[in-house]
């Protein structure tokens, strides 16, 4: 099979690319599991954006400060720069953003200190992926599989010209002149966390049994309000960063306050893992929403008070017990700003790719924005490259499959990250 544009992963990063890219260009798009097992389904909060000129420095401040200063600069400031241009071009697509009087309604989250993030109540994701699914589902140009996973590269002399992907019925060879992983997260590989149990690296798996380079894997992302169920294993219930933004304030087994919940994510995770320490026998702390009356909790968060009352808790009254879980990976495929890889023809747009932008913790609602930004990059310059690129139909020449094993990556990974990640790994 020959396709000009092979994207693997249907998540907002890889469905936005797909729709930015030139409509001669035939694209394949396939997915290892459903169209909607994604994280980018799961975002709750919203999309930040810069609120114009005035506000460009304060966001860049804002993000490098929660990035602890280890961020690429000119990544973020493409990010800013081009923030307003894609929520636009989102609207135009038909996402329904929450709205007062006709304009957009902003929230904030931990370490933005402007209320700049756009949202669709506590579905954001959830709306703009299924906004972007049914445009691009429709295009001629582009096909489209579920249950199809890629399961290798084909690549000689750190080109790539392809995947092998496999689905239940037969392993097969697409040729293609740019390939793009758009794989997400690796969540699936912890034991508590609040991504899709499916996203397990994929494409950092193979990245790294092909030598392509990778960056900042130390740095992952515990989301500090994340709901206590013991008895869950993997996937667990995110709270919203947004809950505190409207908010919410974080109280001990004693009810009282000890931080300050809307500072970024990785000073509150710590804050609240110390105070847990502290109550081993009840490894928990409180999100307390019950200053908010039920009227504007079920209007602004009808998902989550729907999901806490099935679990028993109804926000407006009772406290809701948290603790920390994996949520981000900061690092991944080292890219540059255009998303291209150290791979030639090869490229990584969002989570699974590493712009820099996020340094060593992401500031809230900045994923789907970095996944929209570079998703365009990468379209624009394949649109400007795709008619100097030719087919070639190489020999796959290897005995078995970088997909064949994850022991690569988790071995990796235990080497990189932190101490406070070891307990969380499933192995
Ligand atoms: C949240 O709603 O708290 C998650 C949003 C994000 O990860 O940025």
């Amino acid at each position: 099979m020959n396709y000009d544009v092979l994207i693997v992963g249907t998540g907002i990063a890889g469905l936005y690319t797909a729709l930015n890219l030139r409509d001669d260009i035939r694209i394949l798009m396939i997915t290892k599991n459903s169209f909607r097992d994604c994280n980018s389904y799961l975002a709750q909060g919203g999309i930040s954006t810069s609120l114009g000129l005035f506000d460009e420095e304060n966001y860049f401040n804002d993000t490098v400060k929660a990035g602890n200063y280890h961020n690429d600069t000119k990544a973020v400031k493409l990010l800013i720069k081009n923030s307003i241009e894609n929520i636009n071009t989102l609207i135009k697509l038909g996402v329904p953003f929450d709205k007062t009087k006709e304009k957009l309604n902003y929230t904030r989250e931990g370490g933005h200190s402007e209320f700049r993030i756009v949202h669709v109540k506590d579905e954001t994701g959830k709306s703009v992926t299924e906004t972007l699914l049914n445009i691009v589902s429709k295009k001629r140009n582009i096909t489209m599989l579920e249950n199809t996973a890629l399961i290798d590269l084909i690549c000689k002399d750190n080109t790539c010209y392809g995947g092998i992907l496999r689905d239940s019925h037969r392993t097969y060879k697409v040729n293609s002149k740019f390939t793009i992983l758009a794989t997400g997260g690796i969540g699936g590989i912890f034991n508590s966390t609040t991504n899709v149990e499916y996203l397990t690296g994929d494409g950092l798996n193979i990245s790294l049994k092909h030598n392509i380079e990778i960056k900042d894997m130390e740095y992952l992302q515990l989301h500090p309000t994340v709901l206590y169920e013991p008895d869950v294993k993997g996937k667990k219930l995110l709270l919203s960063e947004s809950l505190r933004g409207e908010g919410g304030i974080i109280v001990n087994q004693n009810k009282e306050v000890f931080i300050n919940p809307l500072l970024p994510r990785d000073i509150v995770s710590t804050s609240i893992l110390n105070e847990i320490s502290k109550t081993p026998t009840n490894p928990y702390v409180y999100l307390d929403m019950t200053k908010k009356s039920k009227e504007f909790l079920m209007y602004r968060f009808p998902f989550l008070y729907n999901e806490c009352l099935k679990r028993g808790y109804k926000m407006d009254k009772d406290l809701i017990p948290i603790a920390p879980a994996h949520h981000y990976c900061m690092g991944g495929i080292k890219v540059d700003l255009f998303s291209r890889t150290s791979m030639n023809n090869l490229y990584a747009v969002g989570e699974a790719s590493c712009t820099g932008v996020h340094g060593s913790n992401r500031l809230a609602s900045n994923s789907l924005l970095e996944a929209l930004v570079f998703a365009k990059q990468a379209s624009e310059n394949i649109n400007s490259k795709i008619n100097e690129i030719h087919y070639k139909d190489i020999i796959f020449e290897s005995e078995s499959y970088a997909l064949d094993s994850y022991d690569e990556l988790i071995n990796y990974l235990k080497r990189k990250v932190d101490n406070k990640y070891a307990k969380l790994f499933n192995c």
